[in-house]
């Protein structure tokens, strides 16, 4: 029996998972590395610690499972998107930190290429994103333009970029010792570099931003053989074959296969996504038009998203910064005390505020506040901020699609969390449903690598691993639903003008 082993490179923690042919979680590895925070607004990685960790975790997954190299079929990648490696093909060394994609750094860089002309729809109807610190494109023109010599070994060809699955598979394939330069479309798709109809590099907006083509690494399928463990590595000989954005990866592992179905992912921040299948649907409500995955030489599949910056981060903040709780699950424990937010509206905009509004003049606010409000109505804002966020954006999907979504399957960190779950559900009015294997992210990238290497023959037959756990089914009245959305609303126009 063989099976198929997932890297997951999130924000938070790098983990292997290994799943057998039903799709179920056999065993896990897992580290968490360190965020870094040099300064209000940046928010770093350290590549050396990643991919140390990535090549720990592979060994702890097997280990567990008591599992050698040869009983795994293949391997496939998902990362955090967005975030920024540029390293040195000599040496193997990232010039710099990684810059995550909640970091703000790049705001004037920003400002300066929308003032070339089109504001943040400048790069919109190329790459179906607006002009925003999120995505990697000025994230490395910050780099080339900041560190020292990076730009003179950059147009001599000698850095590579990468977001983190570049970085993984160009580690675990050998490195300076022969590693692939490869990416996947999703992950392409959020560089603000790639054109969404051609899928590869827009060499105008590379050179409105400095960035030598010479540094970008080719753009691929999400299921295809790109390469071997390089030899003496932790995965020697053993194909990697499919590489999926986290988000992406997780609507795939989520069987969302149809036009008009839909995932939500609870992790460090949210992100819904609807898949519009081969036709690709601009936006006119705050949302991402962005490749949802391509299947080896199959033409691609779309998707809008919402992208939320913060939810499960705001309950690491109540952990981390005010020590209000001991660990993440306990904002359930405080929640549970006390029936409603006691008039208090927690919009966590800390760096500036995502889909639908993008913002970036925006920072967090806690607002409603009187002495009647304690540590319960506190913990219930915090989660209901999640649940607030999500519906902004079903609502802008609903309105971009033109059709209503009647249900929403939802994944990630959080969804066990069940006052969060019920609440979700009362303020969308739609029944959200969680399935049996809550961690689709890993999921879909094997997915992704299984099909590449015939492991599993075809989507039919990953739709048949797919099965409902859990479904929470709305029961707030109509009334109270509009009356608390209305005022969390107005909590988030207070959020506004905050930056100059
Ligand atoms: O776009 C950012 C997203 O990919 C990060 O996801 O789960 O690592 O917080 P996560």
């Amino acid at each position: 029996m063989q099976y198929i082993l997932a890297i997951d490179q999130g924000t938070t923690s790098t983990r292997a998972i290994v799943f057998d042919h039903a799709g179920t979680i056999v065993s896990v590895g897992q580290r968490e590395h360190q965020q870094i925070f040099p300064r209000a607004g940046w928010v770093e990685h350290d590549p050396m610690e990643i991919s140390a960790n990535t090549r720990d975790v592979v060994g702890e997954a097997l280990a567990r499972a008591d599992l050698n190299l040869g009983d795994i079929a293949a391997v496939g990648i998902t990362n955090q998107r967005e975030t920024a490696v540029v390293w040195d093909r000599t040496t193997g060394k990232p010039v710099y930190n990684a810059i995550v994609w909640q970091d703000t750094r790049t705001q004037s860089i920003v400002d300066d290429l929308g003032a070339l002309g089109g504001g943040a729809e400048r790069y919109q109807a190329r790459t179906g994103l607006p002009l925003a610190t999120y995505f990697s494109g000025p994230k490395v023109k910050w780099i080339l333009d900041n560190v020292e010599g990076a730009r003179a070994k950059a147009e001599q060809g000698e850095l590579l970029f990468g977001n983190t699955d570049t970085w993984t598979l160009w580690n675990l394939t050998g490195g300076v010792n022969g590693g692939v330069h490869i990416t996947d479309v999703t992950n392409a798709s959020r560089t603000l570099l790639m054109d969404l109809d051609t899928l590869d590099w827009d060499t105008d907006i590379a050179a409105e931003m400095g960035i030598p083509i010479s540094m970008l690494p080719q753009i691929r399928s999400s299921s295809e053989r790109y390469g071997n463990g390089g030899p003496g590595g932790v995965l020697k000989g053993v194909p990697i074959a499919g590489i999926l954005g986290d988000q992406q990866a997780a609507t795939f592992g989520q069987v969302c296969y149809e036009v008009g179905t839909a995932k939500n992912t609870y992790g460090t921040g949210n992100f819904m996504l609807l898949n519009t299948g081969e036709e690709k649907v601009p936006s006119r409500n705050g949302l991402l038009t962005t490749v949802c995955y391509q299947l080896g030489a199959n033409k691609p599949v779309y998707a809008l998203e919402g992208s939320i910056a913060i939810t499960g981060a705001l309950v690491q903040w109540l952990r981390d910064n005010l020590g209000m709780i001991g660990s993440a699950p306990e904002i359930e424990v405080l929640a549970a005390d006390v029936d409603d937010n006691g008039g208090a509206y927690f919009v966590p905009a800390f760096s500036g505020l995502y889909a639908p509004y993008w913002r970036a003049d925006a920072r967090g606010a806690l607002v409603g506040l009187t002495r009647y409000v304690n540590k319960g109505h506190l913990a219930r804002a915090v989660l209901e901020a999640t649940a607030f966020q999500t519906r902004e954006v079903l609502d802008a999907m609903n309105a971009d699609s033109g059709v209503a979504l009647t249900e929403l399957k939802v994944d990630g960190g959080m969804v066990g969390n069940e006052l969060l779950m019920q609440f979700q559900a009362d303020i969308l009015d739609v029944p959200v449903i969680r399935p049996k294997v809550a961690e689709t992210t890993a999921l879909g990238a094997a997915y992704a690598a299984g099909l590449a290497v015939g492991y599993w023959q075809g989507l039919d037959e990953l739709r048949a691993n797919w099965s409902e756990d859990k479904r929470w089914t709305p029961g707030l009245a109509a009334a109270e639903r509009e009356r608390i959305y209305r005022n969390w609303k107005k909590a988030v126009t207070r959020t506004f003008d905050w930056v100059d």
